[in-house]
């Protein structure tokens, strides 16, 4: 983790709330604690349809973000929504190529061209990857070396100070036993993730673009992957959903220097 920077955690609602007065209220106790974080921020990413409610309740460290959005500026593509459209109702973040959405279909050139849709109309991308499951022959290394390139295509090194990227193995998302990856584990994947972004972009940009954890992460486990895994922020599903969890989170978190 780069001292000097901010933290960032971004709540994943996915399908969730099933009603806009809940996000709201979610959203509004959020927004308590968050204040009094001194140096971290949160972007929570609700469903598209609550992102203009909740824009208007967002300020100081806490901002709105989008799930996906759209590799096209604009035409007939039905059910898809753009990077414009986001931006216009006061989303500044929005992620890309989650695995869930890679599940659906999405591949690395349409992350690819989302992220430069994304830039170009002021959003931060918060660019997710990570491997679908691991092996003693290290085939998920390829993997992800493959996708982060892939995936990363379009973006220059100018570009690349202005993107996020989120580290998310996909075995460990939304575990019934909670059981994120380690700390330690993390840290020589983020070593790993370090070493190609240094191909791509040279050493200044590598050490400065920041690497989110996502995968079942809660305030239990908050602590160990912060400090053991040494990542600047989080990617959060379930646990942003919960505010009593999620406060003692954000603190772990903010106290971590
Ligand atoms: P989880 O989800 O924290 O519920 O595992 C993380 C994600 O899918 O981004």
């Amino acid at each position: 983790m780069n001292k000097k920077r901010r933290k960032l955690v971004a709540g994943n609602w996915k399908m969730n709330p099933a009603a806009l007065l809940t996000a709201k209220e979610v959203f509004k106790r959020i927004k308590k604690f968050s204040g009094k974080l001194k140096s971290t921020d949160v972007v929570i990413c609700p469903p598209f349809v609550y992102v203009p409610e909740l824009a208007k309740l967002s300020g100081g460290n806490l901002s709105v973000g989008s799930q996906n959005i759209s590799g096209e500026a604009a035409g007939a593509y039905t059910g898809e929504v753009s990077a414009g459209m986001v931006a216009d109702l006061g989303a500044n973040h929005t992620i890309i190529g989650h695995s869930e959405r890679r599940a659906m279909g999405e591949t690395d050139e349409q992350v690819s061209s989302k992220i430069t849709m994304a830039l170009t109309n002021g959003l931060t991308p918060i660019v997710c990857f990570g491997e679908l499951a691991r092996d003693d022959e290290g085939t998920h290394l390829e993997a992800i070396a493959a996708q982060l390139k892939d995936s990363l295509s379009s973006v220059t090194k100018k570009e690349a100070k202005k993107i996020v990227l989120a580290y998310e193995p996909v075995w460990a998302i939304g575990r019934k036993d909670n059981k994120a990856m380690n700390g330690k584990e993390l840290y020589e994947m983020l070593l790993y993730i370090r070493k190609i972004l240094l191909g791509l972009y040279g050493k200044e940009i590598a050490f400065e673009i920041p690497v989110l954890y996502g995968g079942s992460a809660t305030f239990e486990n908050t602590e160990d992957i912060m400090r053991e895994g040494q990542v600047d922020g989080m990617l959060v599903g379930r646990q942003s959903l919960e505010p009593e969890g999620f406060e003692i989170m954000l603190k772990i978190v903010d106290s971590i220097i």
